[in-house]
């Protein structure tokens, strides 16, 4: 009979010379949200609508970022009782620790605009109704996310899942320095180019992943990675472009209302680009990394919605999705 997985005997083994460098260059790259300017990011500079759009915004942001918290972490884990090469451990736990710095962001945010804001908020006008059932309709959706993405380790290989997490990376390197690069509030643009630094760290470290994990498997494997690629999208795609309903139950309202906050939030200095600025940016992202996926034998998924050609890759309505956040 094997053995169960085990985190012991361990080993100190180094075979990804980038991953072990990747990860060296979190401690330099070290930052802390509880150093930011938070008396510019205050109700008082601000009003109830704009405080409550910008607590909107960084509530459906605190998404992906709680999912990334659980994802890593896990995956952390996973990697330390399957015996996995030593920076590999060590990149996924710090990986995991900047999602939790990046959630910090999210809650403090919140906390200084919006006291209470999702949890506990309560609603005074429409729109603060339609607000909080966007965020909540969200969270609901997400707890099937987590789900599927927990049930994912006993049905899938480790190195398909590990090989996958690149491309979140790629849309989150690409929305955060966006969303930096526009914020006319100091503690935004400050935290949002932390956290791209963050991000291209996850994204250099998740890409020597793949590259390692992928040059073992076959084309069905490979193939695997396609469809992760394509769930990737589906996935993120509230944050990143407009919510895909093959995965996203969400009110018929929903994005009326979603569009409405957003340009609010904009107003008040927080850089959220528009949707056809996103669907560009996020096109370009992937056209970048494209022949380094190819080189590896990994086909692109064709990714109609923002113009991204490849491989049809066809995903059933309530089909399980299994993607990485960022
Ligand atoms: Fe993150
Ligand atoms: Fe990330």
């Amino acid at each position: 009979m094997s053995e169960k997985p085990n985190i012991f005997p361990g080993n100190w083994d180094v075979i990804t010379e980038t991953l072990l460098k990747t990860y060296e260059l979190w401690f330099p790259q070290n930052w802390s949200p509880a150093d930011l300017p938070w008396d510019e990011c205050d109700s008082k500079n601000f009003t109830r609508e704009e405080c409550v759009a910008q607590s909107y915004w960084m509530s459906k942001l605190a998404l992906f970022e709680k999912s990334g918290i659980g994802a890593f972490g896990s995956a952390a884990l996973k990697a330390a009782t399957h015996n996995m090469e030593d920076p590999t451990k060590k990149f996924l736990t710090a990986v995991a620790f900047d999602e939790c710095r990046h959630d910090e962001i999210c809650r403090r945010a919140c906390g200084r605009l919006c006291p209470g804001f999702p949890y506990r908020f309560k609603p005074e006008t429409e729109l603060e109704v339609k607000a909080l059932n966007n965020i909540m309709a969200m969270y609901e959706n997400g707890k099937r996310y987590w789900s599927a993405f927990e049930s994912a380790w006993d049905k899938y290989p480790l190195e398909l899942i590990f090989s996958s997490f690149f491309f979140a990376e790629i849309g989150a390197q690409l929305i955060f320095r966006e969303v930096g690069e526009r914020s006319r509030n100091v503690v935004f643009s400050t935290a949002f180019r932390n956290i791209t630094r963050d991000e291209s760290r996850h994204l250099t470290g998740t890409l020597a992943m793949m590259e390692r994990l992928s040059n073992e498997m076959n084309d069905k494997e490979k193939l695997m990675i396609t469809r992760q690629m394509k769930h990737g999208f589906i996935y993120l795609s509230p944050l990143l472009f407009k919510p895909i309903d093959v995965f996203w139950k969400l009110p018929e309202d929903f994005f009326y209302y979603d569009q409405k906050l957003e340009e609010i939030a904009y107003k008040a200095g927080l850089g959220i680009p528009k949707v056809e600025d996103r669907r560009e940016a996020w096109m370009k992202a992937i056209e970048r990394h494209r022949s380094k996926i190819e080189d590896l034998g990994i086909p692109v998924p064709e990714i109609e919605e923002i113009g991204v050609e490849g491989v049809k890759i066809n995903v059933k309505k309530g089909e399980d999705i299994i993607a990485t956040p960022l």
